[in-house]
Formats: C-alpha cells, sequence, structure tokens
C-alpha cells in the first residue's frame, strides 16, 4: 500500500510517503520553500500545502499521484466544533475547517492526477499518536502532548498489536501546549516556533511561581488537566521581541517549566497505570519536544524505556498520518528521511561554483583535524533530516572545550546568546560522560554532565549543569562516529559541538549550494560535502579575527 501524508493545518507543513510498510521520505516544506516553519501559523493560511515537499516525496519513491493508494491528512474538519463552543477566543479559526474540507480538491490541484476522493482525514492526535507507537516495535502506552488538534490538546492512548486504544482525551480550551505558547508570546518570542528558547531561558530562573502555577493547571487524576486563564502581566512584564530579557521573565518561565513537567509526570504515571503497565511509552506533540520534561519522564515515570518521536511537532503528523491509513508499522532507525546527494552529484555542485574541493583520504578524520585547531565546520552528509533538530546530517560542528565556542557559533547563527549548544558523543563513551537516557540519538531528552567534566567541555555545558545530547553509533553513523573518534584522538575529547547548519531565522540548509551559501557568508573553516572538503583559507582567504572565526 503506498500512502502519500500530508500535514497543513496548523503549522510546520510537511509530506511523508510511506509504501509496502517503510518510510520511503519524509521532510518538511520549509526545506524546500526556504520559508521558515513553511508558512504562518495562523488560520488564513491554513490551506497552503506542502507541495514542494510532497512532489518530492512522490519523486523518491518513483510514483506519481494517480498510483497513490491514498493521501492521509492530518485533521479531521468531521469532529471539528466551532472555536467559541471550545473556550477558544479566535474568530478566523472556521477558515481552517473550510480549508480542511476542501483539502482534496486542493490536493488534486497541487498533484495533477490525484483523484481528490483517495483523501482520507485522519484525525490530528491519532496522526500524532500514530508518529510515535507505529514507529516502535511491539506494545506501548502513547501520550500526545499538543496544543491543539480538532476539539483536544492531548491523547493517552495503548499501541496493542499495531492498534490504537484510545484512554482518554482531553479537551480544549485546556491545553498544555497553548500554555506553553501564551507564556512563549508573551516574552516577546514567536509562538509555534520558538518554545524551545523559553525551555533554555528557565533554567536561568527561580520558579518562585510555582505555588500559583499547581494551583493554576491542575492534574484531574482523571487521564485529563485543568488549565485556568493565567494573567500572565500581572507575574511578569510583557516583552517586546528586541526588550531585555529580566529575572522576572526567567523566572515565569522556570515556574511554568516546571509545573508542565509535574503535570507531564502525572499524565505520564496515569497512561502507565491505565494501559496495564507496558514497559515503552511513545511520545508526541510539539510539548514532547520539551527535553527537560522528557528527561523528568525518564528518570523519574515508572516506563522502562520512553521513544520520542524525532519529529514530534506537526510536521511529524505527515508520517503518522500515512501509518494510521497505511494500517502498518514501521520501525524508526533514522530521521535521514530527506534529501540527499550522489557523490558524484556534490562534486559535479562544488565544479559549478568553482570552489577549490579536495577529497582527502578520510572527509571525518580532515573534520576531527580542523575542528582540534578550534575550527568550526560545516558538515553535510547524506540525507537531510526530518524534524527540527540537525543530528550530523546538516550540523554545524565546533570544539566543546573552548568557552568561546558557545559565543562564536551564535554569532555565526545570529541567536541569542542565553541559547546553550549541544554535544554529540559516541553512544560507547556517553556513560563516563553523561548521566540520563541512553542511546539518545534524537536530541529529545537532557543529561546531567558529570561533574568532573563541566570544566572540560564548557561550550556545551548549560547554566544548569546539564546538556542535550546526541549519542552516535558506529552501526548507524559510521562518518559521525569516525569523526568524533578522531577528535578525541586530537584532543583527549571525546564530545563535539553540534548545531544546526542554518543561520538566524533561515531553515536548516538542504541543498548543496544553500551549504555553499552559508560556507561563503558565515565564519566557517571548513565545508565536509560528503567526501570533500572544501577550506575557507583556500577558497577565500583566512577568516580575519574580527569575524570570529579561526583560520
Ligand atoms: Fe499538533
Amino acid at each position: 500500500m503506498r500512502v502519500l501524508g500530508i500535514n497543513a493545518i496548523f503549522h510546520d507543513p510537511a509530506a511523508a510517503l510511506v509504501a509496502d510498510g517503510r518510510v520511503v521520505a519524509a521532510a518538511e516544506e520549509e526545506r524546500f520553500s526556504r520559508r521558515k516553519h513553511g508558512k504562518r501559523p495562523v488560520p488564513y493560511a491554513a490551506w497552503e500545502l506542502p507541495e514542494l515537499a510532497a512532489a518530492w516525496c512522490l519523486e523518491a519513491a518513483g510514483l506519481r499521484p494517480g498510483d497513490l493508494d491514498a493521501v492521509a491528512y492530518s485533521f479531521d474538519p468531521s469532529l471539528s466544533r466551532d472555536a467559541a463552543s471550545l473556550g477558544l477566543d479566535d474568530p478566523w479559526d472556521h477558515l481552517r475547517v473550510d480549508y480542511a474540507r476542501r483539502a482534496p480538491q486542493f490536493l488534486a490541484a497541487a498533484l495533477p492526477g490525484l483523484d481528490p476522493d483517495q483523501v482520507r482525514f485522519v484525525p490530528h492526535h491519532v496522526a500524532h499518536a500514530a508518529s510515535a507507537g507505529l514507529s516502535v516495535t511491539g506494545d506501548s502506552a502513547v501520550l500526545v502532548l499538543d496544543g491543539r488538534g480538532e476539539v483536544a490538546s492531548h491523547l493517552a492512548g495503548v499501541y496493542r498489536d499495531g492498534e490504537l486504544s484510545v484512554l482518554h482525551t482531553q479537551e480544549l480550551p485546556h491545553s498544555l501546549g497553548l500554555l506553553y505558547e501564551e507564556l512563549t508570546r508573551h516574552l516577546g518570542f514567536l509562538h509555534s516556533s520558538d518554545e524551545y528558547k523559553v525551555m533554555a531561558l528557565a533554567s536561568y530562573g527561580r520558579p518562585r511561581f510555582l505555588p500559583m502555577f499547581r494551583d493554576l493547571v491542575r492534574a484531574g487524576g482523571d487521564g485529563g488537566f485543568t488549565v485556568d486563564r493565567i494573567d500572565w502581566a500581572a507575574l511578569a512584564k510583557a516583552r517586546t521581541a528586541d526588550g531585555e530579557l529580566t529575572e522576572a521573565h526567567a523566572d515565569l518561565a522556570a515556574s511554568v517549566q516546571t509545573r508542565l513537567e509535574e503535570v507531564m509526570l502525572d499524565l505520564a504515571r496515569w497512561t502507565h497505570d491505565a494501559a496495564g503497565g507496558p514497559a515503552t511509552l511513545t511520545m508526541a506533540g510539539g510539548t514532547a519536544l520539551n527535553c527537560v520534561a522528557n528527561a523528568r519522564i525518564a528518570a523519574e515515570g515508572p516506563f522502562d524505556r520512553v521513544w520520542v518521536q524525532p519529529a514530534a511537532g506537526d510536521s511529524g503528523t505527515a508520517l503518522g498520518a500515512a501509518l494510521a491509513v497505511a494500517g502498518t508499522g514501521a520501525e524508526f532507525t533514522t530521521a535521514a528521511l530527506g534529501r540527499g546527494w550522489s557523490d558524484a552529484e556534490l562534486e559535479a555542485e562544488l565544479r559549478r561554483a568553482g570552489l577549490p574541493y579536495e577529497r582527502p583520504a578520510s572527509i571525518a578524520a580532515e573534520a576531527a583535524r580542523v575542528l582540534a585547531g578550534n575550527g568550526i565546520v560545516a558538515w553535510f552528509q547524506g540525507r537531510s533530516e526530518y524534524g527540527p533538530r540537525a543530528l550530523g546530517h546538516r550540523s554545524l560542528l565546533a570544539h566543546p572545550g573552548d568557552p568561546e565556542t558557545q559565543r562564536r557559533m551564535n554569532d555565526v547563527k545570529g541567536r541569542e546568546q542565553f541559547r546553550p549548544i549541544a554535544p554529540m558523543v559516541r553512544a560507547e563513551r556517553f556513560a563516563d560522560i553523561f548521566e540520563g537516557v541512553c542511546p539518545s540519538p534524537y536530541m529529545l531528552f537532557v543529561h546531567r554532565v558529570r561533574p568532573h567534566w563541566r570544566d572540560r567541555i564548557p561550550a556545551v555545558t548549560h547554566v544548569d549543569g546539564t546538556a542535550r545530547v546526541q549519542t552516535v553509533h558506529p552501526d548507524t553513523e559510521p562518518r559521525v562516529a569516525e569523526m568524533l573518534a578522531e577528535f578525541e584522538r586530537h584532543t583527549g575529547l571525546p564530545v563535539v559541538v553540534n548545531t544546526s547548519l542554518n543561520t538566524a531565522g533561515r531553515p536548516m540548509v538542504d541543498t548543496p549550494r544553500e551549504a555553499m551559501e552559508l560556507f561563503g557568508s558565515a565564519p566557517v573553516d571548513l565545508l565536509a560535502m560528503g567526501p570533500f572538503a572544501v577550506h575557507r583559507g583556500r577558497a577565500f582567504g583566512p577568516v580575519p579575527a574580527s569575524a570570529g572565526g579561526a583560520a
């Protein structure tokens, strides 16, 4: 069965293709359109489809629209109710429902040859749930924690033999995701986008409003929860995008973050019991990208194993909807489901750009040598990642031992200086340096850095002594593992800084040309593209000290 999954309704439009029980391709529209998050997260943009991502998924599978057995759309307009009756203050919400109803016709226009009758509506949270529960083998409890779907914000369920039983859903307006979005907006950040900045900010604050939030946000003991209206301005002044971040802002972030963790733990415990005590919990929904809360559920919750869908946000519902309609599980073994180029294609791109490139004996060793000399490496390898994290395919790498690395990387990327940067480590070296969930191949948990390592890898140790680690296994990521091993040989450090290959406000690099454009416009010392190396000094001359790079 060949099913194209489509996410279009709220934000992060994406497409995924499942064929014969295998995930052939999955990608977010932003990587093609170069518009961050694909579109604005507003009702009047709900008609916009992931046209480019969908066309590429078909091409990657060698299919035409008429070859599909179904198109799975991750929202079911027949379940919707008007916003006022859901307690939402959103006068344009009906546009979403109108556009969703017409999605079959829109899709048939975007993908000529598609029969609109092939389009199936999948309830939004069933799509999130499937993206998690059908991505692991065996039975699991599943928890979807989201901003909103048609009428709910959460789903607790259990997968047995690939079939979902829903145990509880929490109706709107009560929503942990919308609570976090409101806070994000109040702190002057972009909602449905910058929630991870609020999570980072929280570690700078004291949760002094926690008693109040324990009152305002309550787990009901029945698997659901309530969220009262919150007078944010009474707690801390609203901040504008370029306004100063104060202690009150950090304290507010810390208070909401801590309460979120407590409620998520309660929900996880309830789901465990109601599901009959399975060993595994799977999670999806935008709130499941909160890696601090995920780490607490893994450490303090009742499950042996917690698995979070790397594309936990709405982009992942493209995959989930496709799996749900295909009625198949497909073990998720890599997030590298996007576009890739052969070595010959990469070489042709380098030639066309007129860049002086080399093919060293080992690109991994070459990158490690530059990193050991405190250079910054743009690392473009294999297929691009599905979901918001760079996982060693479209990554910007740097030395973790230099306290200045964080400032340099945030400068290269034009990001706020409080934003932490994350480490990758070979899985076999993890336990020496970090505590917490391992393996952690998708950066969805925070880990404590062991005290005697904190001074050795200051660039990746956050102010609270934690790091958001990606573990790397040589079987699945041989070139990254080799680079890490070589770097350790040079420096004694088994850790490298890994951040996404992009500059401020732009989606992650997807194509070779975008990688070269970034290389030419940021103080990056080496472009490692497939097996090829482009050294900045040879291409453009040395980086001046004022640009923040190393020669
Ligand atoms: Fe969602």
